[in-house]
């Protein structure tokens, strides 16, 4: 299994000082940052595009864990890539070329990861586990930090988890929505390696110890 690691949401830091957002996390010596790509059509709701995402580049070495929420993923591949997307993650749910747009984040130079949200079942990104580099599995109906985990999620995280090790395969799972120490480890004991956190790493008293709590999920 992979070591936990956490990817902070972005979307929860102060977006008049994202690069400050940024430095909070490259400080704590973390790895990765994640970055919620909302389109107003795919999700109820706006964040920001490319043009914030290249100008954060040259300020932070962090991993930018790129997660798009758009219905047509396919059209703005190469602007995320382009701007210093280390990884891309797209959802199944929109109709597009699933394959050939995982090909081309690859062709990009990219890490690739498929989405899914709550009310699609694992099933539907079956064929393309030997394509990514991570699976993601939302914990909430995305567009909106701060709701609730939803737990009836974990018979589909354990189920990828299981997948993952029969077949050999070396994909992250990662989790997304409403996670804090207490669901982290309910995920992290169905298969999770990777836990995004907005609202409970940005507004946690204590940072470090919140990054301390995730890197010792066992
Ligand atoms: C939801 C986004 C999440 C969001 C998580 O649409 O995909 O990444 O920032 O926020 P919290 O951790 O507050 O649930
Ligand atoms: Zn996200």
């Amino acid at each position: 299994m992979h070591p936990a690691i956490l990817s902070p949401s972005l979307l929860a830091g102060d977006h008049a000082q994202l690069a400050a957002s940024l430095k909070v996390v490259e400080d704590l010596g973390l790895g990765w940052i994640h970055l919620d790509i909302m389109d107003g059509h795919f999700v109820p709701n706006l964040s920001f595009g490319p043009q914030t995402v290249a100008a954060l580049r040259p300020r932070s070495k962090l991993f930018f864990d790129t997660h798009l929420m758009l219905d047509e993923p396919h059209r703005y591949i190469e602007a995320f890539a382009h701007a210093g997307s280390n990884l891309i993650s797209i959802h199944i749910e929109p109709a597009y070329d699933h394959v050939a747009t995982l090909a081309k984040i690859h062709a990009l130079g990219c890490q690739c990861g498929i989405v899914l949200n709550p009310g699609t079942p694992a099933e539907a990104i079956e064929p393309l586990l030997t394509k990514v580099d991570l699976v993601l599995v939302m914990t909430v109906q995305p567009g909106f930090g701060g709701q609730a985990f939803r737990g009836e999620m974990m018979p589909k995280l354990r189920q990828i988890s299981e997948w993952r090790h029969q077949r050999g395969l070396k994909f992250r799972l990662e989790v997304d929505g409403g996670i804090d120490l207490t669901t982290a480890a309910e995920c992290r004991a169905a298969g999770a390696d990777t836990f995004v956190a907005g609202t409970s790493f940005y507004r946690a008293p204590d940072r470090a110890a919140f990054a301390a709590g995730i890197a010792t999920l066992s």
